[in-house]
Parts: structure tokens; sequence; C-alpha cells
């Protein structure tokens, strides 16, 4: 079992210490002049928060973006000051999941890092309880384009179900498949995948799978453009991950120099997470850009799932844990607080000969509702902490998963930097479940299965199953 996959986020409570030096002295220096909304609020939230927080109509964009209200203007900011500093200081906005923690701490920085900075938060405060003053507008900054997608550098193709699909009304998640034909008459070397929702309303994330043995086909009826209901993953045999897009998240776009090979003949499954509205139905019509290079690149990209281990047999091993009754097992039980599972993949000489050159370069955390902080840590056999490969490497820890922001993180490095792995290495994932009412997301998955109390939870594709998987992409020399 595998196959989901990807990205997370959260939210920790964290506040913010503010200077506030109340009594005493009666030498306090005095206090630099509050921040105001044209000269400090309005860059940070052009840069951090209006790709999403934009009406139809605002900048360049025609469609509202993904936020529910919108942050470009004065009077929206000040409107919204207080809810703005509870999100910030709580690092719940903007939703970037990835995290450094006292266990934790990455040696290489994520691509398009979001997370505001110590500063920027307590700015946001200051400027909040100056009473959010406008300041002048001369200040302002030029206005930005407010596309939420990024574009890849070159597009070759776009696939797209032939016609719009109805999200009816309901408020519950709903997870389609729509089976698409690329028509790849020779193996191709896919180095850029970019989803572009339609509907940024109802859509939450898409994640694009090949389908070699074209399975899905059967799914649709024969009916390429067609979907079918898939919760977790398409619920094929034998895919491969191609892509993954969540709100805030950048296309895949490895330009000219590394590629997915995708076998001829392949389907594309493009799995759509929606957000039915509860009040109204809405269509969408997402499709995918592709960028196919004409040659083979210098790297290949290989997108993998490794995870979801229920046994300490097999490829990936379950290691014992706290509760296990016998052998290890996966198995969450309900009112279970802290539970964890562990688990490691080791890069034996068959997986992994000792010639070739891996390397790391995005790594993604995946679990479903009661899951709520996934770590990834690379064990090496042979470190060598002096040339950057040291014993153990945090590769990524996600300390508040919020299934509703997930995405990979890719390291900001030029390849020779990035993460090297070799035979004898190993990944080890380790996944921590809150299965109590304390949850708000076990609460909800609960509530829309009409259940009143948490239950067992083993894993599994459904809403109640749980998870535990790393979703990579590596490169090598073809
Ligand atoms: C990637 C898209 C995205 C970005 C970037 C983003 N937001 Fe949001 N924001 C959302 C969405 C979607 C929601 C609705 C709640 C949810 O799904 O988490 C939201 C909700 C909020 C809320 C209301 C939360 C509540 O439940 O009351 C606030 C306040 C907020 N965002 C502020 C910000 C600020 C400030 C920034 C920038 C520093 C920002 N957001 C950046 C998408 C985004």
């Amino acid at each position: 079992m595998h196959a989901r996959v990807v990205f997370g986020v959260v939210c920790g409570l964290f506040t913010v210490a503010l200077g506030a030096c109340s009594g005493g002295g009666d030498e306090a220096p005095p206090a630099p002049p509050p921040p105001t909304f044209h000269a400090d609020v309005e860059p940070l939230m052009q840069r951090r928060c209006q790709s999403c927080h934009h009406a139809a109509g605002e900048g360049d964009d025609t469609a509202a973006g993904l936020g529910p209200f919108s942050l470009v203007g004065y009077e929206s900011a000040r409107r919204y000051a207080s809810s703005v500093v509870a999100q910030t200081s709580a690092r719940s906005m903007p939703p970037f999941g990835a995290r450094k923690t006292d266990e934790c701490a990455p040696r290489l920085p994520y691509m398009d890092d979001v997370t505001l900075t110590d500063a920027e938060i307590s700015m946001l405060r200051r400027w909040l309880d100056a009473g959010a003053p406008e300041g002048d507008a001369s200040q302002a900054p030029a206005p930005i384009s407010l596309r939420s997608t990024t574009g890849l550098s070159r597009i070759t193709q776009t696939l797209a179900p032939p016609k719009p699909y109805e999200v009816k009304a309901s408020g519950k998640d709903e997870f389609r498949c729509f089976v698409l034909d690329p028509g790849f008459e020779e193996d191709a070397w896919i180095s850029g995948v970019d989803v572009v929702p339609q509907n940024s309303v109802v859509t939450h994330h898409v994640v694009v799978y090949v389908d070699e043995k074209r399975e899905s086909l059967d799914r649709v009826g024969g009916k390429v453009g067609d979907s079918y209901p898939c919760f977790g993953g398409p619920d094929l045999e034998d895919t491969n991950l191609l892509a993954a897009w969540a709100p805030g998240a950048r296309a895949m776009d490895y330009g000219d120099k590394a590629a997915v090979k995708v076998k001829k003949g392949s389907l594309i499954v493009s799995q759509v997470h929606y957000h039915p509205r509860s009040d109204a139905s809405e269509s969408d019509q997402t499709s995918l850009q592709l960028n196919r290079l004409a040659g083979q690149p210098e790297w290949q990209a290989i997108v993998a799932l490794i995870g979801n281990a229920d046994s300490a047999k097999g490829l990936v091993k379950l290691l014992p844990g706290a509760d296990d009754p016998g052998e290890p097992a996966f198995s969450i039980p309900a009112g279970a607080r802290g539970h964890v599972e562990e688990m490691t993949f080791t890069f034996t000489p068959d997986i992994l000969p000792t010639f070739v050159d891996l390397r790391l370069s995005s790594v993604g955390t995946h679990m479903h509702w009661v899951g709520r902080d996934m770590k990834i840590s690379l064990e090496r056999a042979e470190p060598e902490p002096e040339a950057d490969r040291p014993a153990t490497e945090c590769l990524v820890q996600t300390p508040a998963w919020d299934f509703n922001w997930q995405r990979g993180y890719r390291y900001d490095a030029p390849f020779e930097e990035l993460p090297v792995i070799r035979t004898g290495d190993t990944l080890r994932m380790r996944c921590t479940y809150d299965n109590t009412m304390d949850n708000p997301f076990v609460r909800r998955a609960l509530s829309d299965l009409h259940l009143t109390s948490p239950q067992d939870v083993k894993l599994g594709e459904t809403t109640l199953d749980e998870m535990c998987l790393g979703a990579f992409i590596f490169l090598l020399k073809p």
C-alpha cells in the first residue's frame, strides 16, 4: 500500500514576545513611530498574502483568490487587522507547513518559503496596537501581479477534461480522478508540470499520477476525459507520481535541467480535491500544463512515495511502538494522544547501486485527519560531516499538520549541494497522531460520518484511515 501524496502545514500556538515595557523607568527611550499600512504592511501583504487574498478583478486576475477575503487596499486590511495578527502570530498564515523545530533544523533553505520572520509578525502587531494607521499613500508600493500560478518556463502541451465538472453544493470534501491522455508515442521527458485550477473557490489541491498500464480507463468506462471518485489516491494497482499542487505552491519546474521520464502510452490521472460550497454548486475544469523536453536532460527526476508500512517486514519497516500488542502494527487506538508510528526505508544495493549519484531535491509529508506532526530524516551509513554529509540530517518537519495545506518542499540549492544519498542510507519517517476530540480535524471527520466519538484507526485509504507517507523528488544522472 502506498500512494497518496501531497503536502502540509500547521498552526502551533506561538506568541510573539512584545517589548511591552510598561511602568518603571522614567527614561524609556522615545518609541519609534508605529508602522503604517502603506509604508510597512502593504509591501508585506503584497509579498506574502495577496496572491490568495484578493477579490475578482483586483490586480490583473479576473478570478478571486483562494482566501476568504481580500487584503488588497487599506480598507480591507484595516477591517481584518486583528484577525491578521492572530493568524500570523499563530503562524497559521501564510500557510507553509515546514518549520524549523528543536529537533529539526534542515541544512538547506526551501524554495518559495513564505514563512514570516519574527520581526514581520511583531511589525503587524505593532501596527494593530497603534490603531492600524494608513500612513502616507505616497509611500504605497507599486501594484503587483496577482496570479496565483506562476507559470512554467515553457509549455508544450495542455491537458484538460473536455467539459467542466459540476461540484455540487454539499460542504463536504470531494475527491475526483480525471483520466487524461497525453498521447505520448515515445517515452517523454517531462520537466515541468503546472496545475491550473479553473475555479479557485472550490479547488483545494491536485495530485497528478502517471498510469503506465492504462488501468484507469476501466474506471471511466473507456472514456478519456471522464472522472471517478477517489479519496486518498487513484486506487489503481500501479501508478507513479508526477506532480502535485496545493494553494500557494509553485509549479514543478526543472527548466531544461531535470525531468521525469514518462513511458509511451501512459495515461495521466489528475486527482482533484474539491471543497464544495455548502450553498451553491460550482463548476471546474482544472487543466495541466506540461513542459516536455526534446531530448534527455542532465538529471532524471524520480518522484517517489515512501512510507505506509504496516509491518516490520518488507521494504519499508514499521518499528515497534509503545502500545503494540505483539509484532509492530500500524494501529492508532481511539482516544490515543501523542501516538507515534515510525518506519524506516533503507537504500539497499539492489535499490541503489553504489555507483549512482543520488540527490534529494524535494520532500513532502502526508497524513490524513488524525495526524498532527510528521518528521522525515536521513541516516547515513558512512557519514562525512565535513563534506555536508552528517550522520543524521533532518529533511523536513511539519509539526502542526493541516490536511488542507499540503505541498512538497524543494531545496533552494544547486545540485552539488543537495543531500547526497548513498547505498546503505536510511530514510526515517515519524508520524504523531492525536485521535481525540481535542483534534479539530478528527471532530470534523467524525461529524462528516455522523459519529460522535473517536474510532480505532488503521492504515488505509478512506477518511478515517491514516497514512504516514513521505513524498520525495530524487535526482540522478540518467
Ligand atoms: C496560499 C494561499 C494563502 C496565502 C498566501 C495566505 N492566505 Fe490567508 N487564508 C487562505 C485561505 C484559503 C483561508 C481560509 C481558511 C483556510 O483554508 O485555512 C485563509 C484564511 C485567513 C484568515 C482567516 C482565518 C480564520 O479562520 O479566521 C486570515 C486572517 C488570513 N488568512 C490572513 C492571511 C495573511 C495576513 C496572509 C499573509 C501574511 C495570508 N493570509 C496568506 C489562503 C491564504
